[in-house]
């Protein structure tokens, strides 16, 4: 077994194990990836300043996002079919993050259903809701969602449709994966993999078959959001939503100020500053480029996450320093998954745990909630500047 250090370590653990299209699927963007790329790159633009002689001892990362208590503040992103990263996938990462103590986010698109993740773990998860066409079946779903006890409903904002990711079309993204040739050739070289996939509980999207009828292939993300999503979704039918929901809410998928202020007005419990992880607008700014106008405009209104590009408990500490209240994770805990199952999950946030607590130390902080701009070296042009309309 190799020493695992980072989650690059992981990433590679990843790409070996699991068949190809399932690894492009998470690791790719849309159209250029440029969007992709510079939601990590622009990271690394920030540095960071080092203090000396603080006492570091009693150091704390514990916080809370949407008023629950966190061991940091780092929550696992919705991830589509994760659970063909690994069998039952959503099921194990959902125990991983309850054990570490922080909140894990139950995709619509998932594999495991809500009621699968339930039966598998004591805490409350958070349960993200994509709007459908179809009210019925969406009522349905919030129903589920708090019978299955969720504490927060994360709405995504900036699907409607899907952007084009071009390495799924090319490898016929399905789940579970058609039988062709050049699938047969990939899935032979992945029989760890292939094994533990036999007896996974689902191999289709939990939330959805069984759930809902008319979908022309229900194997296909693709046709499955073409067909169902709602383009029609507006600012009108969030605050429906929110009113169905009752409990607490949290808007995924803002980018602009504008729209920050819309979510604050509305109600929201937090936003999360994110542009899908590069896979929607490819073109737009990165979520680390867009955090600090965003906090700045609506920061005292409501609580402001970020997801996009953490690949470490340094990107971590950057996000929470620039004033972001919690952040997510997907492609890093889904290296973990795809690696090791739980285990690996529990590995990716041990990691990530120890980088964000190093790090604050020797930035000469000892709570993670005393972290602010004073700890960053932020270009002067970091955030760009651009014509007005
Ligand atoms: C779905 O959320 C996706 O990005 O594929």
């Amino acid at each position: 077994m190799p020493v695992i250090t980072n989650i690059q370590d992981l990433k590679e653990l990843h790409e070996r194990r699991v068949p190809r299209m399932f690894y492009d699927y998470a690791e790719s963007g849309s159209w250029s990836e440029q969007t992709f790329r510079e939601n990590v790159s622009d990271f690394q633009k920030i540095r960071l300043r080092q203090k000396v002689a603080v006492d570091m001892t009693g150091r704390s990362t514990a916080s809370r996002m949407v008023g629950e208590e966190v061991t940091m503040p780092v929550a696992l992103s919705p991830i589509g079919i994760a659970g063909m990263q690994h069998a039952d996938g959503e099921m194990k990462a959902a125990r991983a993050a309850e054990k570490f103590g922080v909140p894990f986010t139950l995709s619509t698109m998932s594999i495991n259903s809500i009621e699968d993740v339930a039966s598998f773990t004591t805490k409350p998860f958070w349960f993200q809701l994509y709007m459908m066409r179809d009210t019925d079946f969406v009522s349905r779903l919030i129903q589920r969602a708090k019978d299955a006890k969720c504490s927060a409903l994360v709405i995504t904002l900036d699907l409607q449709i899907l952007g084009q990711r071009h390495k799924d079309i090319k490898n016929g993204l399905s789940t579970p994966p058609k039988l062709t040739l050049k699938t047969m050739a990939n899935l032979a070289t992945k029989w760890a993999w292939g094994i533990e996939m036999l007896s996974a509980k689902r191999r289709e999207f939990g939330n959805i078959i069984g759930h809902i009828d008319g979908i022309s292939d229900p194997r296909s993300l693709s046709t499955w959001a073409a067909e169902s999503f709602d383009p029609s979704l507006d600012w009108n039918k969030v605050a429906k939503i929110k009113e169905e929901w009752g409990g607490k809410i949290i808007i995924k998928g803002i980018l602009d100020e504008e729209d920050a202020r819309m979510a604050a007005k509305m109600g929201a419990d937090a936003i999360i500053v994110s542009n899908h992880g590069g896979r929607q607008l490819d073109g737009a700014l990165s979520s680390i480029r867009m955090l600090r106008p965003i906090v700045d405009a609506v920061g005292d209104q409501v609580e402001v996450h970020i997801d996009g590009g953490i690949r470490s408990g340094q990107d971590v500490l950057k996000a929470l320093a620039m004033g972001a209240k919690g952040t997510y994770i997907g492609r890093a805990f889904l290296h973990g998954l795809g690696a090791m199952g739980q285990q690996g999950v529990t590995k990716a946030l041990e990691i990530i745990h120890k980088e964000l607590d190093t790090t604050m130390a020797l930035c000469g902080e000892t709570k993670v909630t005393d972290l602010s701009r004073h700890n960053l070296l932020i270009p002067e042009d970091f955030e760009g500047r651009w014509q007005k309309p």
